[in-house]
């Protein structure tokens, strides 16, 4: 059993994050591109949960959303609220306890880090809780198959087969260590099934109305073989009951 949570790494390792994002280290750049896209256009208030040091919360406010920031790390949250061009309003919570009322906002997203949560299930049904009907909640996740596996590392072949030693079914832990330039950066995650996220989405009330899977554009790209990311934009208030007297 694990003691520790997933968050409590993710501050621990906020200082490198922090770098390794604004140093432009992962593929945010042309990850964005496909994501951002997704999102509907400026309404009431949109919330960033699972934020980090703020960056998608930088790219929405300067297309008119008003946002706000949330994650449980302190350290994030505090780089968020104090970026020397563009400080966003940020809160310190967890997302399976959002500090704001029923019905606020008419959009939440969640960029990269749902995978990254301790209890994505009640983190996803808070969201249905914060957003009115016919709110939009959209998503990117490490792709459940490319966090199921890896290529095969043992071989010289240049098209190295993708392997899933052990199980795409099973949820489990994950820690991927990244080496670029002179940085190091821990991911701390949970691999879960497909089926985790939309049971989780529609037991909130939410209909997906997109699934997309964000892969490599270049062929020769191994990347390109497998999803490395998986979005989707989810409509809240489906389980909203009717009654009709007839
Ligand atoms: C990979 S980072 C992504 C941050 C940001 N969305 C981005 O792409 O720049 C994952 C984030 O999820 C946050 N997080 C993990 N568990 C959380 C929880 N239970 N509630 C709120 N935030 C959480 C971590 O603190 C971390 O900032």
């Amino acid at each position: 059993m694990r003691d520790e949570r997933l968050a409590d790494g993710w501050d621990v390792n906020a200082g490198a994050w922090i770098q390794w994002t604004r140093r432009g280290l992962d593929s945010y750049s042309s990850h964005k591109v496909a994501f951002l896209p997704l999102i509907p256009p400026p309404g009431r208030l949109t919330v960033d949960v699972g934020a980090g040091e703020g960056r998608v919360s930088r790219e929405l406010r300067a297309r008119g959303h008003r946002v706000l920031a949330i994650d449980r790390s302190p350290t994030m949250t505090r780089s968020a609220a104090t970026h020397p061009d563009v400080p966003v309003p940020a809160v310190v919570a967890d997302a399976v306890s959002l500090p704001l009322p029923d019905a606020v906002a008419d959009c939440a997203v969640a960029f990269m880090c749902l995978h990254d949560m301790d209890d994505v299930v009640p983190a996803i049904r808070e969201v249905g809780r914060i957003l009115v009907d016919g709110g939009r909640f959209v998503i990117a996740i490490a792709h459940p198959l490319s966090s199921a596996g890896r290529f095969d590392q043992d071989t010289t072949d240049e098209n190295p087969p993708f392997v899933i030693r052990d199980s795409y079914t099973a949820p489990r832990h994950f820690t991927t260590v990244r080496t670029r330039e002179d940085l190091s950066m821990t991911y701390h995650g949970i691999h879960r099934p497909l089926q985790t996220y939309t049971d989780a989405l529609t037991a909130a009330g939410f209909v997906i109305e997109q699934l997309r899977e964000h892969s490599a554009e270049d062929p020769t790209n191994k990347w390109s073989r497998i999803p490395s990311f998986l979005h989707l934009v989810c409509r809240s208030g489906a389980g909203t009951a009717v009654h009709v007297d007839v």
